[in-house]
């Protein structure tokens, strides 16, 4: 269950806050917004149609063959597997001593500490590599793959055995060696961009692997489509979002923190910091005007950041809007123990439970910044599972859609990103 509340935005006034007006004012937008979604033919709300994926077939197919699964990709091939990870699993999940499926690794990154360190803690003859690539192009994923397989080669391994490659239908290269090698492949629907397929097998294969009920988080995000899809106000979670950072960027708040208060769910808020800022981060409006157009995400975990962000966040500059992100049942709770309660200094804390010290924590953190007129709102899941997961990730990519309709942007490319993969390949051909 998933419930969003708004009530600060009234509270601190017209220049910071937004009015009933100026909101019922943008509530007719919702249907003409839809329409020109759905002729944008995105397929991030279509694939969750898919239920029996063969990547759930082949998940089943390896159980209990390999002891470590590294996926190797970047950007949106690997920030919603590593949101979901972190969220559904154990904090300590490779740490834990009697493991019922594979230790997952993300690699996101080339840095050779990384490459060279992972081969520390796994046994590469146990190990399965995930290769996910929309676009089959990343230089950092190309040369991860390359890195892996001569090793494999080197160890006198069959590839087929030990890699599996998630990617589109056009990334020629990578089915050519697939096809050589007969590695298995999953892929990427044309339709659906790198950021957008957290809920197709890049996210889900993985998932699978580790033991999680895929079919749930697509249950969820059918659940959430609905709601995207209603033209009501009260109905349309995603349009509310979008509604309010639109409306309230045009009041100077152009930052975007987004501020789980849980630490299983810190990673969704670094794949949300990716959604947001690769498809509103744009040049160029629809209509070819040069616009700059953009958010800043914040990612931020509560309490932590409390004691290193939040004295900006009141008393700094006013350009951010808040998106808290409650959990209202833990899974479990610890009371704190009532040793010294006579002492003031830790009386209050008497009786008291973890799970509640962060509530209280977070609904004083609203206050103050509703007291300095700081807008915010509360996203709050009853307890983290795979619907829940699955409806906020839809919910997420549906307000994006719709912030890309309100500023009359493109929020489906990446040209910037783009460029910079282009430049890595040509700077290093001259070298
Ligand atoms: O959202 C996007 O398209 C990008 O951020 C990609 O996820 C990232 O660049 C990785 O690209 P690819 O999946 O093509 O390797």
């Amino acid at each position: 269950m998933l419930t969003l509340k708004n009530n600060f935005l009234e509270k601190i006034g017209a220049n910071h806050g937004l009015s009933p007006a100026e909101i019922e004012k943008v509530k007719p937008r919702i249907r003409e917004y839809l329409r020109r979604i759905r002729m944008r033919n995105q397929g991030f709300y279509e694939i969750i149609d898919e239920s029996d994926a063969p990547y759930v077939a082949f998940a089943k197919s390896i159980k209990g063959k390999y002891e470590s699964v590294v996926v190797l990709g970047i950007g949106g091939s690997a920030l919603g597997t590593i949101a979901i990870a972190s969220a559904m699993k154990h904090l300590f999940e490779n740490e834990l001593l009697k493991k019922k499926t594979p230790k997952l690794y993300i690699l996101d990154n080339v840095d050779p500490n990384l490459l060279a360190e992972i081969e520390d803690v796994i046994d590469c003859k146990k190990t399965l590599w995930i290769v996910v690539t929309k676009s089959g192009k990343t230089p950092e994923t190309l040369a991860q793959f390359s890195h892996f397989k001569n090793l494999l080669e080197q160890k006198k391994r069959r590839i087929n055995e030990h890699f599996v490659i998630i990617t589109d239908k056009n990334a020629d290269f990578l089915r050519n060696i697939a096809k050589k090698e007969k590695i298995p492949v999953f892929d990427i629907p044309e339709n659906v961009g790198g950021r957008f397929s957290v809920l197709t097998a890049v996210g889900l294969l993985p998932s699978a692997i580790i033991g999680i009920d895929t079919e749930k988080f697509l249950k969820g995000a059918r659940n959430m489509r609905d709601k995207f899809f209603s033209e009501k106000w009260e109905e349309n979670l995603s349009f509310q979002i979008a509604t309010f950072q639109y409306l309230l960027s045009k009041k100077g708040k152009t930052i975007t923190v987004i501020l789980p208060y849980s630490q299983k769910m810190f990673r969704f808020a670094d794949w949300y910091r990716q959604l947001l800022a690769e498809s509103i981060g744009k040049a160029h409006s629809l209509d070819g005007k040069l616009i700059h157009a953009g958010l800043t995400p914040v990612a931020a975990l509560g309490v932590t950041d409390q004691h290193s962000q939040s004295q900006l966040y009141n008393e700094g500059p006013n350009d951010k809007f808040f998106i808290f992100l409650a959990l209202a049942n833990f899974g479990l709770d610890i009371k704190v123990p009532a040793c010294h309660h006579h002492d003031e200094t830790v009386n209050f804390l008497s009786g008291s439970t973890f799970g509640k010290l962060m509530h209280v924590e977070m609904d004083a953190t609203v206050k103050s910044l509703t007291e300095n007129k700081r807008p915010s709102m509360i996203i709050e899941i009853d307890k983290i599972n795979p619907e829940n997961l699955g409806a906020l990730f839809m919910l997420f990519e549906g307000s994006i859609a719709f912030l890309g309709e309100f500023l009359r942007i493109n929020a489906f490319d990446q040209p910037g990103v783009d460029r910079s993969k282009e430049l890595t390949r040509e700077m290093l051909l001259e070298k």
